[in-house]
């Protein structure tokens, strides 16, 4: 049977939660791929499973809430044992860029205490290099965010503040759950992601970039004949 993007996200996600056990601490992602996830995971909540979640934004806490998922903090819960997460560009490392979901501060948060990450995505997801299929999401405070772009334009060449629209069709910079801005950051591909993640980290007004290496164990990716892993 021929999947469409749809399905292969679905098939990743649901996949996923089968590493899901009682008991634990569960990092909830962020975005249209996980979506599925939680809503296999409330089903098997229903069913008699015994876990805490800890989302990694204010969206994906709403749609767990509404999953009856119960919910955890960092505070309570240190300790993640199993990470579900999605990505917007995953190569054969198994580097990542996340954050077009703008969650990527509380995804490497999230990321960085958990014991086991396990990636969702569709088959469009997979690069040779990354950098080249979706622009890098930097997460920078709004004081004096001009200098800042400049700054981070030396290293990735250009780049856009992210913007959003009000139902009345007004347009106005996109405010994180951190209450941040985000630069959208176009590069000609990142050949070695982790001098780039460390150079724009060191730009004052950066909070955090959507580059993560050495993170995930295991990438499930939705392909149109079935499941396929890299780890
Ligand atoms: C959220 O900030 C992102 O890191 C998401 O995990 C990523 O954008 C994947 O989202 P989709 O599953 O919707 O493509």
């Amino acid at each position: 049977m021929y999947m469409n993007t749809e399905d292969q996200k679905k098939i990743a996600a649901e996949k996923a939660t089968e590493n899901v056990q009682s008991g634990m601490v569960v990092g909830l992602g962020t975005g249209s791929t996980v979506y599925y996830a939680l809503l296999k995971l409330g089903k098997m909540l229903q069913e008699g499973l015994d876990i805490v979640g800890v989302p990694t934004s204010a969206g994906t806490e709403k749609i767990a809430t509404a999953q009856q998922i119960p919910l955890a903090t960092l505070t309570t819960h240190p300790s993640i044992d199993l990470t579900i997460d999605g990505a917007d560009e995953v190569d054969a490392y198994l580097n990542l860029i996340k954050g077009g979901g703008a969650a990527l501060v509380r995804e490497k948060i999230i990321a960085n205490a958990s014991k086991k990450i396990l990636i969702v995505v569709d088959e469009s997801k997979v690069s040779r290099v990354l950098g080249t299929t979706f622009p890098l999401p930097v997460e920078i405070v709004q004081f004096g965010w001009e200098s800042t772009q400049t700054e981070v334009n030396r290293i990735c060449g250009k780049s856009t503040l992210r913007l959003t629209s009000t139902e009345a069709g007004n347009r106005h910079p996109l405010i994180t759950d951190n209450g941040n801005y985000i630069l959208d950051c176009h590069f000609d591909g990142i050949p070695v992601p982790q001098e780039i993640e460390l150079q724009l980290n060191n730009i004052p007004g950066v909070v955090e970039n959507g580059i993560f290496v050495n993170r995930a164990d295991k990438i499930i990716i939705g392909t149109p004949s079935g499941i396929r892993y890299m780890e």
